[in-house]
């Protein structure tokens, strides 16, 4: 049985995902605000080590992967908080644990977002480490009516620091797979709101368009995080796989 630590497991994708891995007979620990296995918050210091530490003790010391799920969408310095330095401890945090497996793997939830306009001095001070600095940005963002740039922030930093550090010997080098799946938009709690406003359906649908298929299920997104967390998956490292019904090859064109 091997044994995968998924965070977010409460909701949408992470739910998803954690039923996909359980029917194959896999063996999930659930880390999310409540309903889950492990009830942390990872939005804060406190509560990653927390997290970490319960994982760990759950799993007796060894893990065959981690994913992490959990996130906010919104215009809230917590993007910054939970996307980025939340899903970064969790990882590192986790990673020794990860190192003693035969196949270990790894993946995050980026996003099309992520391809989005940003605000560079968040996304510097992420990749900087400096999460007091970037929450600091983050509320001027917000003083300023530009908080939509948070959420994108968060996932570039994200896909950023994955492919800086999924090559390096702490992960490829003892053999972890790191890497992301970037949705579209998919139909799960998160996205609820949005379908609620007409001006947001159509920003939606210029800057998210999904010709095929439309809108995904959180299982599509579950079953492509399933793959890469399966020892199958031997040789892909500090990818982000897009997996969002031609979003990023729409809007990005051919020649990138
Ligand atoms: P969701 O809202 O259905 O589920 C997110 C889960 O994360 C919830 O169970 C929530 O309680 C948990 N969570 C939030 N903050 C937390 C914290 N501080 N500590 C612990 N757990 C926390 O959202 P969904 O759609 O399943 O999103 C999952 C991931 O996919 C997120 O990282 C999101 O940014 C990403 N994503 C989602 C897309 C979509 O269209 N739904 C598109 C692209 C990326």
């Amino acid at each position: 049985t091997r044994k995968i630590a998924v965070s977010g497991t409460a909701s949408g994708i992470g739910r998803a995902l954690a039923g996909l891995l359980r029917e194959q007979g896999d063996q999930v620990i659930g880390i999310d605000l409540k309903d889950a296995d492990v009830c942390a918050n990872l939005g804060t210091r406190d509560g990653r080590a927390l997290a970490v530490e319960s994982v760990l003790r759950l799993a007796g010391g060894a893990l065959d992967g981690v994913v992490a799920c959990a996130g906010v969408a919104g215009v809230t310095p917590l993007t910054v908080r939970v996307n980025y330095f939340g899903v970064l401890a969790l990882l590192e945090g986790l990673r020794p644990a990860l190192a003693a497996a035969p196949a270990p793997r790894a993946a995050v939830v980026c996003s099309i977002a992520g391809t989005h306009a940003v605000d560079p001095d968040v996304v510097a001070a992420c990749l900087d480490g400096d999460e007091d600095a970037a929450v600091a940005l983050a509320e001027r963002a917000i003083e300023r009516e530009a908080g939509a740039l948070l959420y994108p922030s968060s996932k570039s930093a994200l896909a950023r620091w994955l492919r800086r550090v999924a090559v390096t010997p702490e992960w490829a080098g003892t053999g972890i797979s790191l890497n992301a799946i970037a949705p579209g938009i998919v139909l799960t709690p998160m996205t609820a709101p949005l379908f609620a406003d007409e001006a947001m359906r159509a920003v939606m649908a210029t800057a998210v368009p999904m010709p095929l298929n439309g809108h995904a299920q959180p299982e599509a997104i579950g079953e492509a995080l399933r793959w890469l967390i399966s020892p199958a998956n031997t040789h892909m490292a500090g990818q982000v796989v897009y997996v969002d019904g031609g979003a990023e090859a729409t809007v990005r064109g051919p020649n990138v």
